[in-house]
C-alpha cells in the first residue's frame, strides 16, 4: 500500500480538509506503517502557484500548515511529510505527462470550470495545467491509495487516465512505468459545506471566515461559528431522508456524524425533535473536543520553526529518493537521451 495524498497551504485548513482527508492521511499512514506500506504526504504549494496568491502569506502558511498536519496526527517518523517545491521531479515529471493529457480531457474537468468561469481566456495556464501536476504528484510514487475529499475524484480519474494512456503509448504490458491510483474518499462528510450557505462548499478561499471552522480556532470562535450558522426554524427529524431540502440542516448533522464517527441516522436517532437553539451548543461541545487538542498542539508546534523546518528538509530527502526511479524509467520510455 502506498498512499499520497497533498494539500495546498493556502489559507487555513478548515473542518472539510479535516474530515474529507487529513484524517484519512492518518488513518492511512497507521495502515501503510502496520502493514509495511508506505505514506507520502506533502504541502501542494506548487499547486497555489495556479492562483493570484501574496509570496510572503504562502510562505508563513506553508510551515503553519506542516504544524497543523503534525497537531493532526501525522507522524513524521512513519509519514514522509514533505513540500512540493524541495522536491523538483513533481515539476518534472509533470512536463513529461504534458505529452501524454489531451486538451479535451483537461477542458473537462469541473474544478478548472468553476474557477475560470466565462473568463477561460484571462486565466494562468497553470490554473488549466494544474491536474496534470497533481497527476505526477502521485504517479511519482506509485501511489495506490489516494485519500481526498469528493472534489478531487475528478482530478484522480484523470490521473489514471494519463497513466494508463502512457503505459500503453510507451511501456509494455508486463512492464508498466505507472500503477493506477484509487482515490480513498469518506464515507460521509466526502463534501463538507460552508455555514453559511448549504449549497457551496467549505473551502480556504471563500471570502467569510464564518462560512468555515478554521482547525486554528480557539473555542469560543468555534461555539461563535457554529451559533450563527445559517438554518432553518424547524426541528430536526428522526432520519436523514426528511433532511433532503434542508442543505443547511443536512450538513451540520453530517458534520455532528462524522466529528462523532457515527452514522447521521443514528445522530437524528438521538437528537431528533430538538430544534437548532439545541443541537448547535451540543454540535460546539463536540467539535471543540475533538479539535481543541489538534489546535492546543498546533500552537505549541508552531512556535519550533527549527523543527518544522528539520522535518521539511528530511522528508523532502526522503521523496526526491523514492521518486527517483519512476521518474527516470519515465525518461527513458519517452527515449530522452541524459548522459
Ligand atoms: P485542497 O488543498 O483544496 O484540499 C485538501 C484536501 O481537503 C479536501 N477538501 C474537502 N473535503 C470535504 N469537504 C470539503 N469542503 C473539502 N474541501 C477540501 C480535498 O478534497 C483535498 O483532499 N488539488 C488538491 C491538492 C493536491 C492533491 C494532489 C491531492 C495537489 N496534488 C495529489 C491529492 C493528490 C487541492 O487543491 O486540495
Amino acid at each position: 500500500m502506498i498512499v499520497v495524498s497533498g494539500i495546498q497551504p493556502t489559507g487555513k485548513p478548515h473542518l472539510g480538509n479535516y474530515l474529507g482527508a487529513i484524517r484519512n492521511y492518518v488513518k492511512l499512514q497507521d495502515e501503510a506503517h502496520a502493514g509495511g506500506g508506505k505514506c507520502f504526504i506533502f504541502l501542494a504549494d506548487l499547486h497555489a502557484l495556479s492562483m493570484p496568491h501574496e509570496p510572503a502569506e504562502l510562505h508563513a502558511s506553508t510551515l503553519e500548515m506542516v504544524a497543523t498536519l503534525v497537531a493532526c496526527g501525522l507522524d513524521p517518523a512513519n509519514t514522509t511529510l514533505f513540500n512540493q517545491a524541495q522536491v523538483p521531479q513533481h515539476a518534472e515529471l509533470q512536463w513529461l505527462l504534458m505529452g501524454t493529457a489531451r486538451m479535451g480531457w483537461l477542458n473537462r474537468m469541473t474544478q478548472w470550470k468553476d474557477k475560470a468561469g466565462k473568463n477561460r481566456e484571462g486565466q494562468s495556464v497553470a490554473l488549466f495545467s494544474y491536474p496534470v501536476l497533481q497527476a505526477a504528484d502521485v504517479l511519482l510514487y506509485q501511489a495506490t491509495h489516494v485519500p481526498v475529499g469528493e472534489d478531487q475524484k475528478q482530478h484522480l480519474e484523470l490521473a489514471r487516465d494519463i497513466a494508463q494512456k502512457f503505459n500503453n503509448d510507451f511501456a509494455s504490458e508486463d512492464a508498466p512505468v505507472f500503477t493506477l491510483p484509487e482515490p480513498y474518499i469518506p464515507e460521509a462528510a466526502a463534501r463538507i459545506m460552508s455555514l453559511r450557505d448549504g449549497t457551496r462548499k467549505m473551502s480556504k478561499s471563500e471570502p467569510s471566515d464564518m462560512s468555515r471552522i478554521n482547525l486554528t480556532d480557539d473555542a469560543d470562535e468555534m461555539a461563535q461559528k457554529f451559533r450563527k450558522a445559517r438554518t432553518d426554524p424547524e426541528p430536526l427529524p428522526s432520519e436523514m431522508a426528511g433532511l433532503d431540502d434542508r442543505a443547511e440542516a443536512s450538513n451540520l448533522v453530517t458534520i455532528y456524524a462524522a466529528l462523532a464517527e457515527t452514522s447521521p441516522d443514528a445522530v437524528l436517532g438521538e437528537h431528533g425533535g430538538k430544534g437548532f437553539g439545541e443541537f448547535k451548543p451540543a454540535l460546539a461541545d463536540l467539535a471543540i473536543s475533538v479539535l481543541g487538542p489538534i489546535r492546543d498542539r498546533f500552537v505549541e508546534l508552531k512556535q519550533d520553526r527549527e523543527s518544522l523546518d528539520a522535518i521539511l528538509a528530511r522528508g523532502a530527502a526522503q521523496a526526491r529518493d523514492a521518486g527517483a526511479p519512476t521518474l527516470d524509467a519515465a525518461y527513458n520510455a519517452l527515449g530522452l537521451v541524459r548522459g
